[in-house]
């Protein structure tokens, strides 16, 4: 008889799943001492008074058809039969810590292929696969992967967002019900990053135990937290579906994205260091070396304005600051003047461009700086030569007038002469020039995707990854940025093809203070674009110093979005320094643990990176408003070794004023600022260390060096 309960394990985390006859996940949480098959007995649940007369699991796949009463992880049917299937499990395949299930149920004519890795970071992988296999289409209208989680995770944390504030954290209560984050805008979106995190009520980054999920989709979404009126509560995430999307012919299969799962018995820091490093081993490779270079993009600084003259002063100044990478951004195509006209046409604008590309190229790499491009592939404007030769390559559906998005339309994916179009120019692009990187934007969403009359937002997105995929096949050299207005496409399945994200359009130091620290619950901070502005944010036309700039932008992948010409010699001098401490900490900083600390006045921010050897760690504290308090309150270090002794060394400290200079808030700094200290681990963990009063919008950072 074939064991009926796997067991897939990590260090830190294990999965116990029953497998026969029905596949049920009886524990996902940190890893057993000891465990054996027998032990699943004390699981076995009594039957309640007033119910079913049998026990109804939520199972693997979470038919209704055992009594779940709750949100299912499959719906269809075949013309209203064959809708209520119930799986059967058939072979159990085990390879190492991956387990392939496969369940049939023989009435629908279905079979389910359900795939759950568990990773050496202990991420836990799981997706599912559903083949129909009778005569007649079986419209697929759900397919979620769903994972219990323990009755005391009583606690949501999700993410809201729009252009310019992504990775808003909010909170609810998980006591009855459903909580429910629907996307319906084609893309990953600001408004809806596809993450739920339960935990126990008050949860917080090193407290508590907490379940987080992440489903790996550029598309439309559904994630659901549910908890029956039994007590038992589980999470479940999927692609969503328009109506008729989705139809399996006899023979055919259809899969639910990867969903990714990480708990965490010490609070959200433990969950996103699991994420980090699962991403770090298995999926974040770059293809020009891991050190990121410091970038300068040209958006803000000219936007559309382009001059070849003019962009080599801007790569001349950039070189001096410290840049080592130029990427010039939209404007560079053919009639592309402003946002009205030309997407779509992927040909270099020869009026801009005379000599072509090659020769501002070869001078950029002359200057010791790669190359980068911006595109956006996936659009075209109606005032294009691509739209009037080819008015019927939008994605729309037939009948209806499709309204615009920035002056744009999609184009179709799924018409192969539009796609082959698009491989063709970006080929020649590729092909022909030394660009070693691009920026691929993406600025609307889908409304009425349609392909020959069908809802098509699925396929439209699938075929984005095969374009991309298509292009990194051709040109593997070049590494990719994912941007859809600022964050708007962010997930673990496009990072399986691209090497950074643009985290915002919003460059606010402020801002980017709390859209960094929502985007670092999943991702490090290697792939996050975070760039200097100008003085005077351009989408907030808040001011802020350099210095604030600066160290906000050094958490991430830096870059300066200006124009370096124009900048006075003091911004000159402050892009200069900060590019150069980013070069002196990246290694650090994209290596080592991130941790973000809870302080107890909200105004204070803080969060850092510990070198896994514990020999060097780095912390930056920003002071987001006036401080609530009037003093901070010390900063407790997380992740250095106990045992250890640690020179604390103020590395930056931007802006610190004492009264006497202006009617500032501190009299006195901290005596460790004026005489050089040596303390344990322990001692900063537990007690801490005592910290300036900072003005509003400033920041320091602090290093602390084991002796
Ligand atoms: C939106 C992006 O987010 C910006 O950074 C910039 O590339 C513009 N598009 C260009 O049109």
């Amino acid at each position: 008889m074939e064991t009926t309960c796997q067991r897939l394990s990590s260090a830190s985390a294990d999965l116990i799943i029953k497998t026969h006859p029905h596949a049920e996940i009886l524990y996902w949480g940190p890893r057993l001492q000891h465990f054996s098959p027998e032990y699943i007995a004390s699981l076995a649940r009594p039957v309640a008074n007033g119910r079913l007369d049998v026990d109804s699991p939520v199972t693997l796949m979470a038919e209704l058809s055992h009594g779940l009463f709750g949100s299912p992880g499959i719906e269809g049917h075949r013309q209203g039969l064959d809708g209520s299937p119930r799986f059967t499990t058939t072979s159990a395949i085990r390879d190492g810590e991956s387990l392939t299930l496969i369940a049939e149920d023989s009435v629908a004519g279905l079979t389910l292929e359900s795939q759950l890795v568990m990773s050496a970071a202990g991420v836990l992988k799981v997706r599912h696969g559903l083949r129909n296999l009778k005569p007649g289409a079986w419209q697929l209208d759900r397919l979620a992967v769903t994972l219990p989680i323990a009755e005391r995770a009583g606690e949501i944390m999700a993410f809201h967002g729009r252009w310019t504030r992504e990775f808003q954290p909010h909170r609810v209560s998980l006591a009855h019900d459903s909580y429910v984050i629907e996307n319906r805008r084609g893309r990953t979106s600001h408004e809806h990053f596809p993450a739920l995190i339960a935990g126990t009520p008050g949860f917080n980054e090193n407290q508590g135990d907490v379940w987080g999920v992440h489903l790996g989709w550029s598309g439309n979404h559904r994630l659901r937290a549910e908890v029956k009126t039994d007590g038992r509560r589980y999470l479940q995430a999927e692609a969503l579906w328009l109506p008729g999307e989705k139809t399996l012919e006899q023979g055919e299969m259809a899969w639910t994205p990867w969903l990714y799962a990480s708990h965490s018995p010490r609070g959200l820091n433990g969950m996103s260091q699991q994420f980090h490093r699962f991403l770090r081993d298995e999926v974040i490779r770059f293809p020009q070396g891991a050190r990121r270079p410091v970038h300068l993009n040209t958006w803000e600084g000219i936007y559309f304005r382009h001059d070849p003259d003019y962009i080599l002063q801007m790569a001349e100044a950039a070189a001096q600051l410290g840049v080592e990478r130029f990427i010039i951004d939209d404007g560079w195509f053919k009639g592309r003047n402003n946002d009205l006209a030309a997407l779509g046409d992927w040909y270099l604008d020869e009026q801009k461009y005379p000599q072509g590309l090659t020769p501002l190229i070869a001078r950029v790499n002359a200057l010791g700086m790669g190359f980068g491009i911006w595109v956006e592939p996936e659009m075209i404007n109606p005032d294009s030569d691509l739209f009037r030769a080819h008015p019927d390559w939008v994605l729309a559906l037939p009948g209806y007038a499709q309204a615009t998005g920035r002056h744009q339309y999609v184009l179709n994916l799924n018409i192969p002469a539009a796609f082959d179009y698009l491989v063709a120019r970006l080929s020649w692009l590729l092909g022909d020039h030394a660009i070693e990187y691009v920026k691929w934007d993406m600025n609307r969403e889908l409304v009425q995707p349609g392909h020959a009359g069908r809802a098509a937002a699925d396929a439209q997105t699938r075929q984005f990854y095969r374009l991309l995929d298509t292009l990194r096949a051709r040109f593997p050299a070049v590494e990719f940025e994912s941007c859809a207005s600022g964050g708007g496409r962010i997930d673990y399945e496009v990072l399986q093809r691209c090497h950074r994200f643009w985290a915002s359009d919003n460059n606010d130091a402020l801002e980017r203070t709390t859209i960094q620290r929502g985007m670092s619950y999943f991702f490090p901070p290697e792939v996050m674009g975070a760039h200097i502005g100008h003085r005077r944010c351009h989408a907030t036309f808040r001011q802020h110093s350099i210095a604030f700039r600066g160290l906000t932008a050094l958490f991430g992948h830096m870059g300066l979005e200006l124009d370096p010409v124009t900048a006075g010699a003091e911004e000159q001098a402050g892009y200069r320094h900060y590019s150069a401490l980013y070069r002196q900490w990246r290694d650090l900083i994209h290596g080592g643990t991130q941790w973000r600390v809870d302080m107890p006045d909200r105004t204070t921010v803080a969060q850092g990176v510990v070198s896994d050897d514990q020999q060097q760690a780095l912390f930056l504290v920003s002071q987001i408003a006036m401080p609530d308090y009037t003093l901070m309150a010390p900063l407790r270090v997380p992740g250095l070794d106990p045992l250890g002794r640690y020179r604390i060394t103020l590395i930056d400290h931007p802006n610190i004023q004492l009264t006497g200079h202006g009617g500032h808030t501190m009299r006195k700094l901290p005596a460790w600022m004026e005489q050089p200290q040596v303390i344990s681990g322990e001692w900063l963990q537990a007690a801490g260390l005592s910290l300036p009063i900072l003005d509003p919008e400033s920041a320091i950072l602090i290093a602390l060096t084991r002796e």
